[in-house]
């Protein structure tokens, strides 16, 4: 039982699997994209505890070899001496033009792997098989690849297609339950930036799907890789469109800042509380009803996610600090801060006409409930 989505960019064009069992077919999925039978993978030390052997019989079964390097597990590995030391070693494995990388982790291993890719002899190209929630329904599609610079998240990188997508939704199941609800924060994201009906497919059914339901992760999966497939189609350069996939990240940013970028606040518990904070400022904007932020919390509640300020342990800085570190973020352009605001839930859009009063108060009236 495994789904295709595809993702249609011309000569970049490629195919995401999701399923159960993909490591098991990974040699089968990967032999036409090889010109020799042998393949440079990149991972982590808990994923390659994990899984590796299955990817490597899996590879085997092809009669593909493998060779691979073991990077610390957690964001900091994304960072320069990491990166170098991948390149480095791709470099020292002979890795040709023609050869392909496989990036074989959650977040931090594709967006590392993915830039080592795309700058190793001038491009090589790369496969994802994303291991966590979060880099299934995002940061393996749509070829954002990049390292953290000490100025902020993301801002060292390229954009840099990968030749097929392997989501094994079987390889969920050992995720600690944090880590998948974070990686639901990006699930129940594409429903409130532009599907209404996902959102409330999600609201009925999330609570069985991170209970382990496979059907219903599969179908979770899929819906979301499809909406990101369909805004990357149309705008893989975020021009325009694909700016709506950051529902929420100028404050997850910020509070991510704040909090060390570690185990305080993971990625995906920040883009859930951005999320309700983005519809809080936009009910007080006089954008969408006071009953969207409700809802959206209440789900995330029913979740049992984070869903405010209050929910981080641990000291923030107050609203102005957290508005200065929201000025890091990659939207800003001539100066401006670009916000995802939304009309309703399933109805999100760009706008740079945000009063910072209004997100100053929201930032205020959260921060006040920890006190
Ligand atoms: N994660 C947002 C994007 O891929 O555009």
């Amino acid at each position: 039982m495994s789904e295709i989505v595809h993702v249609n960019l011309a000569e970049r064009s490629y195919d995401i699997h999701i399923g159960p069992g993909l490591l098991e077919r990974s040699g089968a999925l990967i032999a036409p994209l090889l010109e020799r039978p042998k393949v440079a993978v990149v991972t982590d030390e808990n994923v390659a505890e994990l899984h590796l052997t299955t990817l490597r019989n899996g590879l085997l079964e092809n009669n593909i070899t493998m060779s691979h390097i073991v990077l610390p597990a957690g964001e900091s590995t994304k960072a320069w001496p990491q990166f170098e030391r991948t390149v480095e070693w791709l470099l020292a494995e002979q890795i040709e033009r023609n050869d392909v990388v496989v990036a074989f982790g959650g977040g931090v291993i594709g967006d590392l792997a993915g830039f080592a890719a795309s700058v190793l002899r001038r491009g090589v190209r790369f496969v994802q098989i994303p291991t966590s929630l979060l880099a299934q329904v995002d940061s393996s599609v749509g070829g954002k690849t990049g390292i953290n610079a000490p100025q902020g998240k993301n801002l060292i990188g390229a954009f840099h297609q990968p030749s097929l997508v392997l989501a094994d939704t079987g390889v969920l199941g050992t995720l600690t339950e944090r880590d998948f609800l974070a990686g639901y924060g990006e699930v129940v994201k594409y429903g409130m930036l532009g599907d209404i009906e996902f959102f409330q497919w999600l609201e009925n059914n999330g609570p069985a799907l991170a209970a382990g339901d496979m059907a219903l992760r599969i179908e979770a999966v899929k819906r979301s890789c499809q909406m990101k497939a369909d805004i990357v189609a149309r705008d893989e350069l975020e021009k325009g469109d694909r700016a709506l996939l950051n529902l929420g990240h100028t404050f997850c940013h910020a509070l991510e800042a704040a909090t060390g970028f570690g185990d305080r606040l993971l990625h995906g518990e920040g883009v859930a509380i951005g999320c309700a904070l983005a519809f809080e400022v936009s009910a007080r904007s006089g954008l969408c009803s006071q009953e969207d932020p409700s809802r959206v919390r209440a789900h995330l509640i029913d979740m049992k996610m984070k869903a405010d300020l209050s929910d981080i342990a641990g000291e923030l800085p107050d609203a102005d600090g957290l508005m200065a570190l929201m000025l890091q973020d990659k939207k800003m352009m001539g100066g401006t801060l670009h916000y995802v605001m939304a009309r309703g839930i399933g109805d999100a859009f760009v706008t740079s006409d945000v009063d910072p009063n209004v997100v100053r108060q929201v930032l205020q009236d959260g921060l006040s409930v920890r006190r």
